[in-house]
């Protein structure tokens, strides 16, 4: 055994440098290095003020941490493969700095329970960055919709031109789905928050250790109840996993419709210069590459979430090696969605422009106000599936005949029905339309603007 190996007299030889690298997590743990120094700190203070270890020595380890903390955020504590991983990193740091006390940083602790420490420490951070990044979001759609109240533009099912809609009311509908991915975090934010600083490596420990004082010392809201099941635990990591995968559902539909919209086909925006790019070889193109790097970057955030459930799926009790591999999936799901929200942010906010004049002859260039002909029929009296059958066969003579409902005359609308008056052409243009749907939830005028209120409470709350 060569003295760079932390492990035990039982071992004779030391590991083969391919298998060193490959066991190696520094490269990518590294990223916790705050929080573990934070975690071992609160360890430290409840060594000592257990009398497990004594006062002066509690205060040289608290001490000796800061001053590794201190190094690396200076650049000066740089830990490489040979320290495997960044739990042992920073023990090997403070003993060095500190002198032989360094080595009773790790009474009655593991590893095991370290890490699970260092990873809750960590995601609960990222989670509070995340919803305050949801709120700078939704904070942009409202402010958009509040001035888009009146525009409409054409709603779809199928793909297919439905029900004109309030441009406010759907924008509106990211914001209600990013305000359920607020709430979501916070839930899972809750069952993040507890601490397993103390579960030692699966049994507990033989110290008389007080896990409470450290869940306080680090604002853990509880601590694991079951020491086998705190430090194998990882449904707080598919919990986070999920969440952001939802987050990525709602941005990359989103985006979906941003692309579909800057076609040539839909015109609805133009992509401004600052978050569109061009062709290296078509000279007319401007590409909406934002979204779609939005749209792409979701792939990898569902394929966090599923290894993290292949990953559990086998594990025997209590802690097994494969559980390092959740610390890359778990990074790069935070740091994408980060990225994503902000990148979506400044789009919506300065990246891109509705273009009124097409959205206002694109409502108006279909037969996106059938259902309000049938509407129409309906409250005189009509039944609804026998003016449903009556208009559809009026939409069909029209598009024979080249036309628009707008466009028939009243003797037409009248021999199809007596029930037509002159007010029917009021009541199909594509304004009353959208000002008609005020039932509650609905797209009309006075639903919206009651939206954009509430979505402002909503916002109020932090
Ligand atoms: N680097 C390890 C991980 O990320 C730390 C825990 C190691 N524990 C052990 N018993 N080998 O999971």
């Amino acid at each position: 055994m060569t003295e760079k190996q932390t492990w035990s007299q039982r071992f004779e030889s030391a590991l083969h440098p391919a298998i060193a690298r490959f066991n190696a997590s520094i490269s990518f743990d590294i990223e916790l290095i705050e929080y573990d120094i934070t975690g071992s700190q609160a360890h430290a203070k409840m060594l000592a003020h257990t009398g497990i270890i004594s006062h002066e020595e509690g205060e040289a380890l608290f001490n000796g941490l800061e001053r590794v903390r201190q190094e690396y955020r200076q650049g000066q504590f740089q830990p490489g493969v040979d320290a495997e991983d960044v739990h042992f990193a920073v023990e090997k740091r403070l003993t060095e700095i500190v002198g032989d006390v360094g080595k009773k940083l790790h009474t009655a602790r593991s590893r095991n329970d370290q890490v699970g420490t260092d990873t809750r420490l960590y995601l609960r951070d990222q989670i509070q960055q995340i919803r305050q990044q949801l709120r700078d979001w939704q904070t942009v759609l409202v402010d958009i919709a509040e001035k888009n109240v009146e525009t409409l533009i054409p709603g779809y099912t199928h793909l297919q031109r439905a029900q004109p809609v309030s441009l406010a009311h759907h924008l509106l509908a990211y914001f209600q789905m990013a305000q359920r991915d607020w709430e979501r975090l916070e839930d899972v934010y809750s069952r993040v928050n507890i601490s397993p600083l103390g579960c030692g490596a699966l049994a507990g420990t033989t110290f008389p250790i007080d896990r409470h004082y450290t869940a306080n010392l680090l604002h853990f809201d509880n601590v694991y109840a079951n020491s086998l099941d705190g430090v194998s635990d990882r449904d707080f990591a598919i919990e986070f996993l999920c969440a952001a995968s939802i987050i990525m559902v709602h941005l990359s539909r989103l985006s979906e419709e941003i692309i579909l919209w800057a076609s040539e086909e839909f015109r609805f925006i133009t992509l401004k210069d600052s978050c569109a790019t061009g062709s290296s070889i078509m000279p007319q193109k401007k590409n909406p590459d934002v979204p779609e790097l939005v749209r792409g970057k979701t792939g990898r955030v569902f394929g966090h979430l599923q290894a993290m459930l292949v990953i559990m799926k086998g594990l025997p009790l209590a802690y097994n090696k494969d559980l390092q591999e959740d610390k890359e999936g778990i990074f790069d799901s935070v740091n994408t969605v980060k990225a994503c929200l902000g990148a979506m942010t400044i789009l919506l906010q300065e990246g891109l422009e509705f273009r009124h004049q097409r959205l206002a002859t694109a409502v108006t260039e279909d037969f996106a106000n059938a259902t309000d002909v049938a509407d129409y029929l309906a409250a005189r009296g009509v039944p609804f599936r026998e003016a449903y059958n009556i208009v559809g066969k009026v939409v069909k003579t029209s598009i024979a005949a080249g036309k628009l409902l707008k466009d028939l005359q009243l003797e037409e609308w009248q021999q199809i029905h007596p029930a037509f008056a002159a007010d029917i052409y009021e009541a199909i243009t594509p304004r009353q339309v959208v000002a008609a749907r005020n039932s509650y939830g609905g797209t009309g005028f006075l639903q919206v603007r009651q939206a954009l209120v509430n979505a402002r409470t909503q916002l109020s709350v932090k």
